[in-house]
Order: C-alpha cells, then structure tokens, then sequence
C-alpha cells in the first residue's frame, strides 16, 4: 500500500485514482471545481464511465479514497503525486502545458521530502524535463506514465492493460512506479522519460492514421461497389495489420485523436520534420465527415435547406458523455450551415451547446417529422428500436446508418430507404 495524491479528477484524474484505490493504495484526490468536487465526495461520478462508478463507491467506503479542495493536504503523506490536468490544444497545435506547469508550481513547496511527481496526462515530448525545472528541487524525481484509457472502456483498460509505460531517467524511481501496478501483472516498459512522453503520441496517431485508413478504404469500398466489410474483415485477418479498431464511422474524434495528432505534427514542424502520414490522416478525417454530409445531400436528392433531420447519437464515440470534438457534432454543424433543422437524442447527453440542434427525450421523438435519419454513435439502444414505429413517426423513409449498427434486412422490409456508411454500397447504387 502506498500514499498517493492525485492532481485533478477529470477522466483521467477520476479513473487513476478510483483504480489506485481499488489496488489497494491509500489515494487522495485534490480537485479545484468545487461542484466535481462535491459530487465525488458524495459517491457520484460527475462523467459517465461503465463500471467505474461502482469502484467509486467502493473506495470511499472502504476510506482509502479522500477527495479535497486543499492540494497541502493532499500532499501532505504522499510519497507519489500523479498529475491528471488537462493539455488542452493551443491555436497552433502544440499542447497548452498551463496546467500541467501550474500544478507543478503547486506542489513544489508542500509535496513531501523525497516525493516522485508522475505525469499520467498526455504531455509534449520534453515535459518530465520542463518540470523537473519548475519544481526545482533535488529530492523530487519527475516519471513519466502516460494513461492508454479509453473512455467507455477505461475500467477494463487500466486493470488489463496491454503494456505499462514509464520514463525516467532515475532506475529506483521508475521501479518504485512500476511497483505500484505490481498487481495487475502487466508488461512493463521502462525507458526514458523523452520515448515514455513520444510513446504515448505515437500510439494515438498511429490508431488515428488507421481509422483513417479504413474510412478511406470503405470510402472506396463504397463507390466502386465491393463490401468494405469483407475488405476491411478481410485484410484485418492478416495477424501483421489486425482487425482490431477497424470500425469504420463518420470519423474519429474525442479529446485525445485530434488535440495529439495534432500536438505531434506541431512539435515535428518544430524540428524541421514533416509527418506527412498523420498530417494526411487528419485532412482525410475532416473528409470522412464532409462525405456524410454529401452522402446525406444524395440521399434527400439533392437538397438540404428545411430538411428535418432527426440524429441518433451526439457523444464521439458510444458508452461516453463525452462531446469534445465529436463528428457528430461537427456533422451536425456542417448540416445546420446547410440550412437543416435538426432533432437529435443521445442516451447519456443531457444538453449541448450548439445553436440550432434541439434535444429530444427519446430516440423515437427525435424522429417526428424528419426527412431523413442519421445515425452517428454507435448506442446498442439504436438498434433495439422498431422500424416500423420509427418510420411511421418519420416524414420520409431516407436513413443514413454511419456506424452500421442497423439490422439492413429488417429495416428495409419495413420500408426504409437504408444506407449504411461503409456498407456494400452496391445497395445504394441499386436504389
Ligand atoms: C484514445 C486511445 O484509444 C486511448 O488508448 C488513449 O489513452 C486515449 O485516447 C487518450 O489519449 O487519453 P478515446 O479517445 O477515449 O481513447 O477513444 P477511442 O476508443 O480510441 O476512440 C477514438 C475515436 O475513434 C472515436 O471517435 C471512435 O468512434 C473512433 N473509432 C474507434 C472508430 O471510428 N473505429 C474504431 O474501430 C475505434
């Protein structure tokens, strides 16, 4: 059991500590908004993450698990201090280090003698230096341990991870790190701090340049007429390429793809160094987006102007909250310039901020009176819906399935005018 304090309880933040706890360590949360703050001390997890809840409530009850507004209290006892703050993007693409420089300046007075500082946000290649600078004290080592959660499965992803990364340039503070996941018998690597921080990017643009990749595959897959399906599912098979995360969609998105790829090319440019594939991997993602909307535009013949279009799904991805730069509110904008009205429901999205898009309480109410209905998170809940009492609610019988999540053969039996993004599009050319 070792004492742990976490700076900031945002995704990242809120699942270290809550999984820290459950391994049995004795964690304590410091977090600046009072409202998260208040909700976490309550047993109420202020995001919404399957399965992380219960291990909240858990933790708190056992008591190995504090959150505080008072970050020398939190420090007080602990002999590693995890920094969890947001690296938001900048203007120019590189990661806003204001965050992640100011909580360092916050502990460097009142963090215990000996303490090791972790950065588990993503943070620019160089950091665990840059703070080493600002804390600026000889007892303190800085290690860099970048999180690989993703959201919706973040629970599962911390206690059966893939590999454990760490960087420092200091062995026995790497292996006191190391030693804090002991229990999840996971591999883990130990290297510097500089490939710690560039592994973290590199795997997040590489899964962003390969959904980009099959997106364009199924693209093509689409206009010549072959099943993207069978393409992607066949050449997935191959055991060097893989058939995991090869999901095709209207784009990827979230708060890590984007802000990291594009954090990755800016520092590149720095250095004289183009990455022309993620580079080209980001263009082609604001294609697959584009692409929906014309698919759309094709499928009302034509016209978007005062189409009512009903949307099924508004969070990047599906089991998340989480709108931060979704496609399917891009999509959604790109619509409303196009002059669409639209209604939308997302299980798990309660408002947004978007003029133009109205909320409704139900799948099947956001789709009174639409034109057409597109689909652009992948929720289960979309696919237990009824076709025939959908379609009878609708005004037309046009629906663009983006995720492929529809029962193709049921729907157009019951007079949908289907189409499936990333599907044989031989179907659509046919109708
Ligand atoms: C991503 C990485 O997967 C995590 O390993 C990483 O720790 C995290 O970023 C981070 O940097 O914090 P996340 O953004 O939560 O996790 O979600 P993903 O499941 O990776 O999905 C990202 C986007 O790709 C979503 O828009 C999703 O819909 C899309 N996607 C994913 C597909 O279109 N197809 C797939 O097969 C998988």
């Amino acid at each position: 059991m070792q004492e742990i304090c976490v700076i900031g309880a945002g995704y990242v933040g809120a699942t270290t500590s809550v999984l820290l706890a459950s391994l049995g360590h004795r964690v304590t949360v410091c977090e600046v908004d009072s409202k998260k703050l208040q909700l976490l001390q309550n047993g109420i997890l202020p995001i919404y993450e399957p399965g992380l809840q219960e291990y909240l409530v858990l933790g708190l009850k056992k008591g190995n698990l504090t959150f505080t507004g008072d970050l020398g209290s939190a420090l007080s006892d602990a002999s590693f201090v995890f920094i969890c703050v947001p690296t938001p993007s900048l203007e120019d693409g590189s990661a806003d280090m204001s965050f992640v420089l100011g909580a360092a300046k916050n502990l460097a007075d009142k963090a215990k003698h000996g303490a090791i500082v972790i950065t588990k946000s993503t943070v620019p290649v160089g950091s665990a230096d840059e703070l080493l600078e600002v804390i600026d004290r000889d007892d303190i080592q800085v290690v860099s341990n970048p999180e690989f959660l993703r959201e919706g499965n973040a629970v599962n992803d911390f206690l059966k991870p893939d590999r454990i990364v760490i960087g420092s340039t200091n062995d026995a503070a790497a292996q006191k790190v190391a030693n804090l996941y002991t229990s999840l018998g996971a591999h883990v690597i130990i290297t510097d701090p500089k490939s710690a921080e560039l592994i973290k990017y590199a795997s997040n643009s590489f899964l962003a340049m390969k959904l980009s990749f099959v997106n364009e595959i199924a693209r093509l897959c689409d206009a010549v007429g072959a099943s993207s399906q069978d393409v992607i599912g066949g050449f997935g098979l191959d055991t060097r390429i893989g058939s995991k995360f090869t999901q095709t969609g209207p784009g990827w998105g979230g708060s890590c793809f984007p802000k990291d790829t594009r954090a990755l090319t800016s520092l590149a440019r720095s250095r004289d160094i183009d990455l022309q594939m993620v580079d080209a991997a980001i263009a082609s993602n604001l294609n697959a987006k584009l692409h929906v909307v014309r698919l759309l535009r094709k499928i009302l013949h034509g016209e978007l102007r005062d189409r009512k279009i009903a949307v099924w799904g508004l969070a990047f991805k599906a089991f998340t909250d989480d709108t931060r730069e979704s496609p399917a509110l891009h999509i959604c904008e790109l619509l409303i310039e196009q002059g669409c009205k639209i209604s939308a429901f997302d299980p798990k999205v309660g408002e947004i901020d978007l003029a133009g898009i109205e909320l409704s309480p139900t799948a099947l109410d956001a789709t009174i009176g639409a034109d057409a209905l597109l689909i652009l998170t992948e929720w289960p809940i979309f696919s237990e819906q009824i076709p025939g009492t959908v379609l009878q609610k609708m005004a037309g019988n046009s629906i663009l399935d983006t995720r492929g999540i529809l029962n193709s053969t049921e729907w157009r039996d019951a007079g949908a005018n289907l189409k499936a993004l990333g599907n044989s599009m031989k179907k659509f050319q046919d109708s």
